[in-house]
């Protein structure tokens, strides 16, 4: 295969120091973060208390901005939080939960966060309504789009699923709430920088996610996309002084500022925000759907060493339904896992659902034949 990112590595250290396979979990950093987390300090150290007003207190919104196009966001559509958890807890407030619309719709194959956090709100009034699964990999669909009704306020739903890396249909999804006039939080973690998402041409309400994984980004950079007429229109409930109008007048009534300012809660996550957007640039220079094309080819090459080896796979074949991981069903994966660690292989595993590992545009085929392989050994030898 002819490899035109194979320049990228040389950017990410780390995969010359081991295996890489892991980035649904943890993307490798990059180099250019080590740079803007020195920067962060340099600031802190030599600018003190003056930071805030030059550059410290927007960049919430300013690093929502870079990240934007690579979900297909308009620039002030992005608001930056600690994680995808709280950016979903705050859309969670925007709501309210005591009218005949009070249903929320997920499916038991949700992210085990949105199903903690939108459970929660049924001390505010919500009934939650969970969709099973038929086999722990696919949802579904058409049990999904059936639950939701006119009592339907609220739909979280994860473009990719964690589990088994299918990629749900947002669409049908998004056009079924919109019709019975719910909304629909898209949860893009496992997808955004490895699959290519566009938020506005979904239509979809609000999207979340997180920079840990595909974007390279580092933890405490979670990100919430508002549909910007919606934005308008939200006065989110868990709020706190980043989201006034005039945050500096320390006025005791709130008055929302405008989007995306009015999804903020306190002071930004300062040196979290400087570590992102190294990997935010780095995707959206190569683009997405460079990025797809070398993982599709790499988790095709590592799903046929799998089956050929005789595995089976907890990930679609499809290349259309399956986004960046492959999920190989072993015996008592989570002991494969750590032995392949210990060989110096990174991956990681899901409890019923097996080794999972991931190439992204660092990684070469070469990696994948190589993490096939020990993978095979360990499971014969055992
Ligand atoms: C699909 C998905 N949603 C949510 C999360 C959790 O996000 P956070 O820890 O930023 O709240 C994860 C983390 O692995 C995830 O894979």
């Amino acid at each position: 295969m002819h490899d035109s990112l194979a320049g990228w590595r040389s950017e990410f250290p780390i995969v010359e120091t081991c295996t890489y396979l892991v980035s649904h979990s943890l993307g490798a950093m990059p180099r250019a973060a080590v740079q803007n987390v020195q920067a962060y300090a340099d600031t802190w150290l030599t600018r003190g208390v003056r930071a805030w007003s030059e550059g410290w207190w927007e960049l919430g919104h300013t690093v929502g901005d870079i990240l934007a196009p690579v979900i297909g966001a308009p620039a002030g559509s992005v608001s930056m939080h600690q994680n995808a958890t709280v950016a979903q807890g705050i859309v969670g407030s925007c709501f309210s939960y005591d009218g005949p619309r009070r249903r929320i719709v997920l499916t038991d194959l949700e992210f085990p966060s949105n199903i903690y956090l939108f459970q929660g709100f049924r001390r505010y009034g919500a009934e939650v309504v969970t969709v099973p699964s038929d086999d722990g990999i696919r949802t579904n669909l058409q049990r999904l789009l059936d639950a939701i009704d006119e009592r339907t306020i609220l739909v979280p739903l994860s473009l990719v699923l964690f589990r088994s890396s299918y990629i749900q249909d947002a669409r049908a999804v998004i056009r079924k709430a919109h019709s019975v006039g719910a909304h629909v939080v898209l949860d893009i973690y496992q997808a955004a920088g490895v699959i290519p998402v566009d938020v506005q041409e979904l239509q979809v309400d609000f999207a979340v996610g997180g920079s840990v994984k595909w974007l390279c980004g580092g933890p405490g950079a979670g990100y919430l996309y508002v549909r910007p007429d919606l934005a308008r229109r939200l006065e989110p409930a868990w709020v706190g002084w980043a989201a006034h109008a005039e945050p500096f007048t320390f006025e005791t009534n709130l008055r929302y500022a405008a989007a995306p300012e009015r999804f903020q809660s306190g002071t930004p996550n300062v040196p979290a925000l400087y570590s992102a957007r190294a990997g935010y640039e780095i995707v959206a220079e190569i683009g997405v759907d460079a990025i797809r094309a070398k993982s599709l080819a790499l988790t095709r090459r590592m799903m046929d060493h799998a089956t050929a080896a005789g595995f089976r796979l907890n990930t679609p074949s499809d290349d259309r339904e399956r986004a960046g991981a492959v999920i190989v069903d072993v015996p008592d994966p989570g002991a494969v896992a750590a032995e392949l660690i210990r060989r110096n292989v990174m991956v990681d595993f899901r409890p019923g659902a097996g080794v999972r590992m991931a190439p992204h545009f660092y990684n070469t085929e070469a990696e994948v034949d190589h993490a096939c392989a020990t993978l095979e050994a360990i499971v014969t030898a055992r």
